[in-house]
């Protein structure tokens, strides 16, 4: 899974991102592209379009939705299932599959994730969406990349690479 949120666990606004901070964006075309990408109907919907050089796969419950350039599944195992296949017959290989939110589509996500890369914006935003389904304690350090300021308009970001602990 990869998401940004905010000191609050702030995700979402009005159907897009709180934010904009520079640098966040390039940083997850980087370690999405070539990997089949999942995602929710409004997530998808506040994209406006497939995201390029990714499988895209919409997850809705309406069984006539559709959209140029992605597959559609109708719950989060048909879509794992679609990206499993990607993973293993496509050129690329991808390594793993990408839940890229949003907080609806990964209260059923989370507990099958094993892999989280978070973005931590420490600010608060004004916001509607959450990300309730993540709790520190479920997660252990791969790695932590604190981002210098100057590059981030002054905001304070760090990259976290989690994995999920072994209770
Ligand atoms: N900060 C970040 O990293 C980040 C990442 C992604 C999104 N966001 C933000 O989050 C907000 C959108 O999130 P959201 O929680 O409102 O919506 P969402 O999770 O993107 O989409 C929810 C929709 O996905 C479908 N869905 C979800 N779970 C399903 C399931 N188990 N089976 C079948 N369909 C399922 C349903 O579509 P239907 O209604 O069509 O049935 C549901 O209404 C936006 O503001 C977006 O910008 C932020």
């Amino acid at each position: 899974m990869m998401m940004a949120m905010d000191k609050n666990q702030l995700i979402g606004k009005a159907g897009g991102l709180p934010w904009h901070v520079p640098g966040d964006l390039a940083y997850f075309k980087r370690v999405t592209m070539g990997k089949p990408v999942i995602m929710g109907r409004k997530t998808f919907d506040s994209i406006g379009k497939p995201l390029p050089g990714r499988t895209n796969v919409v997850v809705t419950r309406n069984s006539q939705w559709q959209a140029e350039g992605v597959l559609v599944a109708h719950d989060i195992a048909e879509a794992m299932e679609l990206a499993r296949n990607i993973c293993l017959t496509s050129d690329t290989k991808a390594a793993e599959m990408m839940v890229i939110g949003g907080a609806g589509l990964n209260r059923e996500a989370m507990p099958l994730t094993q892999r989280l890369y978070l973005t931590v914006i420490d600010h608060a935003y004004e916001g509607d969406t959450w990300l309730d389904s993540f709790q520190w304690s479920d997660w252990s350090v791969v790695s932590e990349e604190v981002q210098d300021p100057a590059n981030t308009g002054g905001l304070s970001v760090t990259y976290w690479v989690l994995d999920k602990s072994i209770r």
